[in-house]
């Protein structure tokens, strides 16, 4: 199929490489320039494992191209996919002004027979919207755009674009629906097909459920180390169990990115234009913006002042495997640390100037050990897998005083206690508890 795709940030290039890869023809268009120029080189502008592998081999089989013309974008396309920025405005519901910029310049060129899906997260009824804005710019046509929300992680975004959980489709016409199913058939997973703002309601769920999960580990690691129990036993306990699920009970400083801030206060926002207070959402996010100042109340409660002290932050992206620093929780204990008067001392293997732009305060480390070099105290921000596998007794060896404040639990305590760090995690007050294999017939 042709399809043309508007918008080159992480979902739209991870969309446009994806269906090229499966064989459709793919044009794809960005107003910014020196984007459109790096990605003609093969180059991909932000940190996405797997994606310039797949954007150089489609670029080579020529299955994939890259304009800032809209005039020649959508021409013989069957299918057009709308992929722009929908930008959080401050505790709003999301700005959607460039997916009506994109409405806008592509309107002349569009024909009502073509399929028009909207993939960008958008305030319910923003699909069957941009129906009536292309009514408007094309008087006596009728317009009826596809929600096909992506559900796509950061990170491993390839992945989940190759293999999603399901795939929803809000749509009208039937034609509509043929085209979209043509263009996922090489995709083995489950189609739900539904009207386009239940499409749409199905992603702000999904995302306001992943963060309340997120939220709920979090408040019960915060009583856990009112009992001395651990949170991380307690999560894996509850996983047991089907019903709840193991993921996304992981306790930590707390959840950000691009996505959930952002969908959890559209969510909270429409609804109260609608005149309901969604009470449950609300917690949610309260509980999360106290996350990251729990950790520094525990920095503070083993360091007292930390005006003049020296603290070694280790991750700053907002979760491993990206550089996006978008609502980082780094971002946040930085600023807190900076008001207190702390010096910094920054790693991440992929984060680099960007943290700079936000925290000009803050010294960017070679390595975990420069970091960790003559600190006071440390904190682990984000599981970068590679974190594990430093040498510890090394970084203890390095700092001044080795208090260790584990904000995604990530290492082991009882390891961390026994090379002579002062551990803290999050909810993980106890010992670990010994396992017991107990088989009872
Ligand atoms: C999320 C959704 O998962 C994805 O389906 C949607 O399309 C976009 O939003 P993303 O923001 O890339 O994806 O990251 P995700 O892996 O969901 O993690 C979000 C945040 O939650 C991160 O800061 C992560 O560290 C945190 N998190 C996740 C936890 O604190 N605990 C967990 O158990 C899981």
């Amino acid at each position: 199929m042709k399809v043309a795709i508007v918008g080159t940030g992480y979902v739209g290039l991870t969309t446009a490489c994806t269906l090229a890869e499966l064989g459709h023809a793919v044009t794809c268009l960005d107003i910014d320039e020196q984007k459109i120029n790096m990605l003609k080189q093969s180059q991909v502008p932000f940190h996405e494992p797997g994606l310039d592998e797949l954007l150089k081999s489609n670029l080579e089989a020529q299955r994939l191209r890259f304009l800032t013309s809209a005039r020649e974008l959508t021409g013989d396309a069957e299918i057009v996919i709308v992929c722009v920025g929908t930008p959080a405005s401050g505790t709003g519901p999301a700005d959607i002004s460039q997916l009506k910029h994109s409405v806008e310049l592509l309107a002349p060129y569009l024909q009502p027979q073509q399929t028009i899906i909207n993939k960008c997260t958008a305030p319910i009824g923003t699909t069957d919207l941009m129906g009536e804005w292309l009514k408007s710019l094309q008087p006596g046509t009728e317009w009826h755009p596809v929600s096909n929300p992506e559900f796509l992680r950061e990170g491993s975004a390839v992945h989940d674009s190759f293999h999603p959980e399901r795939i929803v489709l809000g749509v009208r016409r039937k034609v509509d629906l043929e085209r979209a199913l043509d263009l996922y058939r090489d995709i083995d997973a489950p189609v739900l097909v539904t009207d386009p703002p239940t499409a749409e309601m199905i992603k702000y769920a999904s995302n306001a459920f992943l963060a309340t999960k997120i939220s709920f580990i979090n408040e019960i690691a915060n009583i856990c180390e009112h009992f001395g129990v651990d949170v991380t036993t307690v999560a894996e306990g509850m996983g047991m169990d089907t019903r709840i699920g193991n993921q996304f009970l992981q306790a930590g400083v707390g959840y950000g990115g691009s996505c959930f801030p952002k969908d959890l206060a559209t969510l909270i926002s429409v609804a109260q234009e609608k005149g309901y207070t969604p009470r449950l959402l609300q917690s949610v996010v309260e509980v999360n913006t106290d996350q990251g100042v729990t950790v520094l109340r525990k920095l503070e409660k083993e360091l007292g002042d930390l005006s003049g002290k020296t603290i070694a932050l280790l991750g700053l992206s907002f979760k491993p495997h990206t550089d996006d620093l978008r609502n980082a929780p780094s971002v946040i204990v930085s600023q807190l640390l900076v008001e207190r008067k702390a010096y910094l001392r920054a790693y991440d293997p992929v984060v680099s100037t960007a943290f700079t732009h936000l925290c000009p305060q803050v010294y960017l480390a070679t390595d975990a050990y420069d970091a960790t070099q003559g600190a006071d105290g440390l904190i682990i921000l984000t599981d970068w897998p590679q974190f594990k596998l430093l040498n510890w007794a090394r970084i203890r060896s390095l700092m001044k005083n080795p208090v260790l404040i584990d904000g995604r639990n990530m290492l082991n305590k009882r390891v961390m206690e026994q090379l002579g760090f002062t551990y803290r995690g999050v909810g993980r007050i106890a010992p670990e508890p010994r396992r017991y294999k107990l088989r009872i017939l």
